[in-house]
């Protein structure tokens, strides 16, 4: 069987802020989430039979870079991975987006799946955008994919069976491994909290 770990950047100062897009660094939290990340999977700290990833998949934002750099194993920066391109709305809050743009703040209300931000992507952008991924995935196993929130929300839609309506509300928390193992083509997802 084949199993993938997927996780979020740890905190960032964007997140911290309540901003969205840029490519801010982590934050004090994200730091610790990126140690105690390595010390499931084969970093410092870590026991003699933790798992270590074959291959290690980030986006080109720093955030995710960071998260991994404790982590052994081959990195790549794809920039499929990069999260969904807010366009006009990069580096803003979402009530500076409701002030600044009310009549895209409702637009994007009303069909998140559909909606694409001004010289940005929508939801349908990012599918097809990680599609390639996951196929290179299913091609691999023990691959660690570190990336964000609305690009893990379509990539485990994958895995999941998810309806594509849904596919904008799915949770993905921070600071949280998922580890999926797949039996042919059954999957099944583990979360694991980690502290920080
Ligand atoms: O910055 C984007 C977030 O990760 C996803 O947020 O629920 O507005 O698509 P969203």
């Amino acid at each position: 069987h084949r199993v993938f770990y997927f996780s979020r950047h740890g905190e960032s100062e964007f997140n911290v802020l309540g901003r969205i897009g840029g490519d801010a660094d982590l934050s004090p939290r994200g730091k610790k989430y990126s140690e105690n990340l390595a010390k499931q999977l084969g970093g410092p700290g870590s026991s003699p039979n933790a798992p270590k990833p074959r291959l290690i998949w980030t986006s080109e934002l720093q955030r995710t870079i960071h998260t991994v750099q404790n982590i052994p194993g081959p990195r790549t920066a794809l920039k499929d991975l990069n999260e969904i391109n807010a366009g006009i709305c990069e580096g803003l809050t979402y009530e500076e987006i409701q002030e600044r743009f009310p009549q895209e703040f409702a637009w994007r209300d009303a069909d998140k799946l559909k909606y694409r931000y001004p010289h940005g992507e929508s939801y349908l952008d990012l599918l097809q955008r990680v599609d390639g991924v996951v196929q290179a995935l299913l091609l691999n196993t023990e691959v660690l994919v570190v990336s964000h929130q609305a690009v893990l929300r379509c990539i485990l839609a994958y895995f999941k069976g998810s309806k594509p309506e849904e596919i904008p509300y799915v949770n993905v928390p921070l600071h949280t491994l998922l580890i999926v193992k797949s039996h042919g083509y059954d999957f099944k997802i583990e979360t694991v909290p980690l502290k920080v």
